[in-house]
């Protein structure tokens, strides 16, 4: 999942003064010699969640965050690469930082996540006041180049390494709602899809000790969160082989151990790939009320020719029969998909195809993208990028258009249905209405009672639907 937008917190929908909030009460900045640091998310949820472990290894070294960058002694800017206009978006914000910087000597900037990977020393010398470039395998040494900073020594770590997981690292929770949070479960990616950045800039995929996992979500179920979700680029092929016992836990043993934390802790996880994804983990997910029923699922392109130059190794036939399987064993369950219009020599006919899938899946949702090719993936070094753009955008449009439709139809057939709902806060417009999700992750907004609270469940019976939120009745 794809979030463009900065925001100092992994979920997008918290408003800008509760983070501060949130943020201030969760370490105090008046520890004697206390600095500060300013941090800036981009990309997927596994940035921001990695953006948490960065903050619990700053906190180690004595720096508080701050959301003022104004008043921070370090600026670091967790960056994306998976469309240019990801990383055009991370270079305009370091212009901003570069004017902070003029204002304050002193300050340090560092670049972190996929775009320091891809271009490592580069960076340097493309963005001159950037004084440290560190890549997603390398934050424990962060403390380090802070100090060789300091001491006027610009730094690169951008080693990728086949074991790190941080898994004994508790992540600071940066502008949390207090009730959901991501828990990252694997890093890297083995997959290959010829459109794709992140097995260069993420590296080898290997997954966390299961018992750190569930040490985890314990600890957040005991401060109060009532919903985890578990990221890795590919959760479907989690392993994880327990040195004692050799015993090995997969993806759905994995989401069985969380949900027996306490019927209470929702478990929700991202993301998935048509691929991998077995029946075990539609059965084990069926079987537990507490597993949340929604399956993101990118499908990419719906037809098999593209699908085979993207290197998904699955076709529409495949794909579809998944799909099947996940209606079969759970008729609740939202499924949602990502989808890549103007790949390199897609015809009508076959972006035809991916419409006709959209109806197919019926998706709840869609993050939805023309594509943009990446230098060093293997589609930019075998294919020609010959769609124009023009084409790749109203190729989009048609796929949003479809997609707003079925999900207005979708959500129009839950007018009058009640759902279990787990309270987040309050809703963007009013702070006499609550939002909460359903199981199948649909946002719901609802008129407050009182003694109801953030972290509470209630059932909640539909009225109103839009292609985007449902309106709802406390019953
Ligand atoms: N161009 C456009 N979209 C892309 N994605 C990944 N790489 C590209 C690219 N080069 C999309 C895919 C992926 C999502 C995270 O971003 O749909 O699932
Ligand atoms: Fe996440 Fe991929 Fe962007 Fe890296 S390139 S931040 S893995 S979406």
């Amino acid at each position: 999942m794809y979030n463009n937008n900065p925001t100092l917190t992994g979920n997008k929908e918290i408003d800008e003064k509760k983070q501060g909030e949130v943020f201030f009460q969760q370490k105090g900045s008046d520890k004697p010699n206390q600095k500060k640091f300013y941090i800036e998310s981009y990309g997927c949820q596994m940035n921001f969640s990695d953006s948490e472990i960065v903050a619990s290894i700053l906190n180690e070294i004595n720096y508080a965050p701050t959301r003022n960058m104004e008043e921070s002694d370090l600026i670091l800017i967790n960056t994306c690469s998976i469309r240019e206009k990801a990383e055009d978006t991370v270079r305009k914000r370091l212009r901003i930082f570069d004017k902070v910087k003029e204002n304050r000597p002193g300050t340090l900037v560092g670049v972190l996540g996929c775009m320091a990977e891809r271009l490592k020393e580069k960076f340097l010398e493309e963005e001159r006041l950037v004084d440290m470039v560190v890549g997603p395998d390398a934050y424990r040494d962060i403390p380090t180049l802070i100090a060789n900073a300091e001491d006027g020594e610009k730094g690169v770590n951008v080693f990728l390494s086949r074991e790190e997981t941080y898994a004994d690292i508790s992540p600071l929770r940066l502008g949390t709602n207090g009730i959901t949070a991501f828990i990252s479960i694997m890093r890297g990616c083995d997959n290959m899809c010829s459109f794709c950045v992140v097995p260069f800039t993420r590296g080898r995929e290997r997954s966390r000790n299961a018992f750190s996992i569930v040490a985890e979500a314990t600890d957040l179920f005991q401060k109060g969160y009532r919903e985890v979700t578990l990221l890795g680029q590919n959760v479907d092929s989690y392993k994880w082989k327990n040195p004692e016992s050799e015993e090995t836990v997969n993806f759905a043993n994995l989401i069985e151990m969380v949900a027996k934390v306490s019927p209470d802790l929702r478990i929700r996880f991202s993301t998935s790939h048509p691929k991998d994804i077995t029946d075990e983990v539609l059965h084990t997910m069926a079987s537990h009320e507490n597993i949340c029923k929604y399956i993101h699922l990118p499908v990419q392109s719906g037809n098999s020719r593209v699908l085979k130059l993207m290197n998904r190794t699955y076709d529409r036939e495949w794909y579809k029969e998944r799909v099947q399987s996940i209606y079969n064993i759970m008729p609740d369950c939202a499924i949602s998909s990502d989808i890549i219009t103007g790949f390199c020599t897609e015809t009508e006919e076959e972006h035809q195809d991916t419409l006709s899938m959209i109806e197919y899946a019926n998706y709840s949702m869609s993050y939805m993208f023309f594509y943009s090719e990446r230098p060093g993936t293997l589609a930019a070094r075998k294919y020609t990028d010959d769609i124009p753009l023009e084409t790749k955008k109203r190729r989009l449009n048609e796929v949003i258009r479809l997609q707003n439709q079925i999900s207005f139809k979708n959500n129009q057939a839950d007018i009058g249905k009640t759902f279990k709902v787990l309270i987040e806060g309050d809703s963007k417009k009013s702070d006499k209405e609550f939002k909460g999700r359903n199981s199948q992750n649909k946002m719901i907004v609802f008129s407050k009672k009182d003694g109801l609270q953030p972290g509470d469940y209630v059932q909640v019976k539909v009225f109103e639907a839009t292609s985007a939120t449902l309106k709802g009745q406390l019953v």
